[in-house]
């Protein structure tokens, strides 16, 4: 198909693109730049005025390098990153910057990662036609990502739900037989494997058996495989590419045979309900179809979970917030096993209002997602000369919006530290100016999983919060940061079982 084509196939399909981008964070046209405070004759400056770091080999070693991204916020508003090998990058701070950078997306976002899994794949045509949604560019990239119009919206997981809660009360379940004696345990692992789980129940609709309350060391092997893609992602952007592909090699080999033969077994029920059952039906490509897959369970093992991690480590540190959740769930759910999914719960979404049903739960997701989101911020390749912060930063850059850095900083938010569910109550007080909570991204090229993320993060906070108190006796928790921001330690939960 040629370019142009694909370009009018795909507007029609994304309609919303667009949308996205008329946010709150556009300023009016009679309003200047904010970078006109700072310099103020006004004038642009030269890409190579912009203030330099780095290198910083070793806190990329040390997986320590949102510290640093933290830090440059006062070496000034952009900041230019000097990579060991050459090359750089460029990191802006400012919500209308990263506005600036989101409108100028374009019809085919570029964003450099996942490099190491794009040569993997391009390394075996056989079985690959395109590198993935993840590291994908240009037409290529959008011929995927056009497979899912809506993302893994309603439509795909909706149908689901009864399989979906089943999964969780599974979930809660295995934790339970798995409390040691001080009624304490790490939930991550356990929250990877349902996670995954979930995952296979939405695309290949079936059970995998990732919560035996024997084990499943299948589950852990690929659970282990596309966390160690995840340090190899991250790695390879910064150390020995080819070093890197090369421990890439021997996981990724088994990661993407055990998913292929998943989809190949799912593909046989072409009147099934599963997402791969309605691509199949779609008559996609076969191989674009087992690329999507292996994307969607590589973006989901890590993410909720480690969000859930964060939230769960965050209301026990605070009772006064959990307790308040707690109230409002024991009203959507009477009894510990009340379902989540069910009409009653449908009902009382309509007599509330959609935005105040599960209120206080929600927030004290969104507030997680502001302050420990499990993607530092969000990158681009511009393809225009922008002016960023007052700088002419030209096409072909790398700009990286801190989204993370910037939510925590009092330029934004009022004491940013503080977890404070309550931001996502009353905005109107609580919020600075801009939008830089963006924990999913903006515009064509976010999140596809933002959908079924959500909506995964409602469900089993809610349900862990209705049938425990959950608090932490330990020491506190620091964050390494390999892809995606995990806990230093293993954060071992005390669990008390609720009352009926
Ligand atoms: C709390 C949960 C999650 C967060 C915060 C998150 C965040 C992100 C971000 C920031 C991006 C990059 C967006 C951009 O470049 O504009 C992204 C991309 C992506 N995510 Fe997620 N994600 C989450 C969950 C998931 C889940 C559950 C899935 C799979 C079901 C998923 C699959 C993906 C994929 C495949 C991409 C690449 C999309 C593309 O380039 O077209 N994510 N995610």
């Amino acid at each position: 198909m040629a370019l142009s084509q694909l370009g009018q196939r795909y507007l029609k399909l994304f309609p919303s693109g667009c949308k996205i981008l008329s946010c709150s964070m556009h300023k009016g046209p009679s309003d200047s730049p904010y970078w006109h405070k700072i310099f103020k004759d006004k004038n642009i400056r030269d890409f190579d005025e912009i203030p330099t770091v780095g290198p910083v080999f070793e806190e990329y070693k040390n997986f320590k390098i949102h510290e640093a991204y933290q830090r440059w916020i006062e070496v000034g508003h952009v900041v230019k990153e000097l990579f060991p090998g050459g090359g750089c990058c460029i990191h802006v701070y400012h919500y209308e910057d990263f506005s600036t950078v989101y409108k100028n997306d374009g019809m085919f976002p570029l964003r450099k990662s996942h490099e190491v899994i794009a040569r993997y794949r391009r390394d075996r045509p056989h079985l690959y036609n395109s590198v993935g949604l993840g590291p994908g560019m240009g037409a290529e990239w959008a011929h995927l990502r056009q497979m899912l119009p809506q993302g893994v919206g309603k439509n795909v997981y909706m149908p689901f739900r009864p399989q979906l809660e089943e999964v969780v009360d599974d979930f809660i379940d295995l934790v339970l037989a798995k409390l040691d004696e001080n009624s304490e345990i790490e939930l991550l692992p356990y929250l990877f494997r349902w996670a995954f789980e979930s995952i296979g129940v939405i695309t290949l609709n079936r059970r995998l058996d990732a919560l035996s309350q024997v084990g499943n060391e299948e589950a852990d092997n690929l659970i282990k495989a596309a966390h160690l893609a995840n340090e190899i992602i991250f790695l390879s952007n910064v150390g020995d590419f080819e070093k890197q592909y090369e421990r890439l090699i021997p996981s990724q080999d088994y990661f993407a045979r055990v998913i292929m033969d998943y989809v190949a077994e799912a593909a046989l029920e072409p009147e099934g309900s599963s997402l791969v059952s309605k691509l199949a039906r779609e008559d996609r490509d076969y191989k674009d179809i087992t690329t999507l897959i292996l994307d969607l369970f590589q973006g989901a093992i890590s993410t909720v979970p480690l969000t859930l991690t964060w939230a769960l480590y965050q209301v026990s540190r605070h009772p006064e917030i959990q307790e308040r959740a707690r109230k409002e769930l024991m009203e959507l759910m009477p009894t510990k096993d009340a379902l989540f999914y069910d009409t009653s719960l449908e009902l009382k979404k309509q007599s509330l209002g959609i935005a105040n049903y599960m209120q206080y739960t929600k927030a004290i997701i969104g507030e997680t997602l502001r302050l420990i989101p499990p993607t530092i911020g969000n990158g681009r390749i511009i393809s225009k000369n922008l002016v960023l912060g007052g700088y002419l930063v030209p096409a072909g850059n790398m700009v990286v919006m801190q989204s993370q850095a910037a939510c925590r900083s009092n330029e934004y938010f009022e004491r940013p530290l503080e977890f404070i569910p309550d931001r996502y109550i009353n905005r109107a007080k609580y919020y600075q100016k801009g939008m830089v909570d963006i924990p999913f991204g903006l515009g064509i090229r976010s999140c596809v999983g933002r959908a079924f993320a959500n909506a995964q993060m409602n469900l089993a906070l809610s349900k862990i919060l209705r049938n425990f108190e959950v608090s932490y006796y330990h020491e506190e928790v620091g964050v390494i940061n390999r892809l995606h921001n995990e806990p230093d330690r293993p954060v071992l939960f005390r669990l008390k079982p609720t009352p009926q």
